[in-house]
Order: structure tokens, then C-alpha cells, then sequence
């Protein structure tokens, strides 16, 4: 296997969850929060901060896809909202597992700004700030990283590797 060099070993992420958790807890308005998630990478962190948060929580899911087959972004991203549920008026948490040129999230956050949630939030696991491409951030960042091309916990590449427990730097043979 390529993926081989280890950056957040399974115990520093699991370690962060829970300190991730606190922290929007902290700051999320009481009652139940709609988390939604970008498949599919943020499945694996989206699903385990759900948990963490130990709250009444309900769940949606976008779909984004901008990388294409390569490791390179191409900037055009495509969004299927149709598993987002009904927002409005909600307080929304968004989650993704990596925050790189940000067009995703950029996109993503439009999508969700026009739909009149009562609070939208938002959390990604890594953020890559050296890719940055469009302004902007996450309210709640779990790791800051260099510019690698990482794979695990939810990361592909070529849909390779999305389930291993940690993130590693993806080398080609
Ligand atoms: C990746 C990642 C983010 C997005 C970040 O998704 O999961 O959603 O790219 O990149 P950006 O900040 O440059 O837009 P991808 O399109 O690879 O789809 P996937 O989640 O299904 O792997």
C-alpha cells in the first residue's frame, strides 16, 4: 500500500473529536442541531462528531464533488442537495474533512445560506489555509496541516483508503 506515512495518528483524532465536541457545544444554541455532512469524505468525522456531541441531533447529507480522478482540485464543484432535509429556521451544523481551495465550502454555505437556517456553523477536520483559493473558514478547525495530499478517515484517493482509522500522506508507488 502507498498511503504509508502516518500525520494524525487514530488516538490524536479521536482525542481532538472530543475536544472539538466541547468546543461547538459550547457555543451551539440549545436544542437540536441539524448536522450536515459533504459525502462523502466527511462521512467517517461527520458521523463520529455527531455522536460526540451527545445532543438531539438530526442528520443530512450533501453530496460535492470537485477533484475529478487525479489529486488536483479543478475548482468546479457540483453539489446534489436533495439528502440536506428542511433547514429553515434550524440550526445547522456543517461538516467537512478537509477545508482545501474552498470552493466546496464556499458553495456549499451559498446553498445552505439561501435555505434561511436559524444558525449555520461550521467544522472540518484539517484545513489546508497554504491551498486557500476563495476567503474563507471554518468556525471550528480540528487539525491545521501542510500542503499534502492526505488520505484515511474518510479521505480517497481514486476511492482508495477512506477507512483507514488514521490520516496518512499519500505517496505514489
Ligand atoms: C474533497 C473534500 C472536500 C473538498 C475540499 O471532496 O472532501 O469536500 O474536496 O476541496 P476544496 O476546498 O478544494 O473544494 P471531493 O470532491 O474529493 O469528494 P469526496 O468527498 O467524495 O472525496
Amino acid at each position: 500500500m502507498p498511503a504509508t506515512e502516518i500525520l494524525i495518528p487514530e488516538a490524536d483524532i479521536q482525542s481532538r473529536l472530543t475536544e472539538l465536541a466541547a468546543e461547538i457545544n459550547a457555543v451551539q444554541p440549545d436544542g437540536p442541531v441539524h448536522v450536515v455532512m459533504i459525502l462523502k469524505g466527511a462521512i467517517i468525522f461527520g458521523v463520529d462528531l455527531a455522536r460526540a456531541l451527545e445532543r438531539n441531533t438530526t442528520l443530512g447529507f450533501l453530496t460535492a464533488s470537485s477533484y475529478g480522478e487525479g489529486t488536483q482540485s479543478t475548482g468546479r464543484v457540483e453539489i446534489d442537495a436533495r439528502h440536506l432535509g428542511d433547514i429553515e429556521g434550524r440550526n445547522v451544523l456543517l461538516i467537512d474533512d478537509i477545508l482545501d481551495t474552498g470552493h466546496t465550502f464556499s458553495k456549499t454555505l451559498d446553498i445552505l445560506g439561501d435555505k434561511r437556517p436559524a444558525t449555520l456553523r461550521t467544522c472540518v477536520l484539517m484545513d489546508k489555509p497554504e491551498r486557500r483559493e476563495v476567503d474563507i473558514h471554518a468556525d471550528h478547525v480540528g487539525f491545521t496541516i501542510e500542503n499534502h495530499f492526505v488520505v484515511g478517515y474518510g479521505l480517497d484517493c481514486d476511492e482508495a483508503y477512506r477507512t483507514l482509522p488514521d490520516i496518512r500522506i499519500y505517496a505514489p508507488e
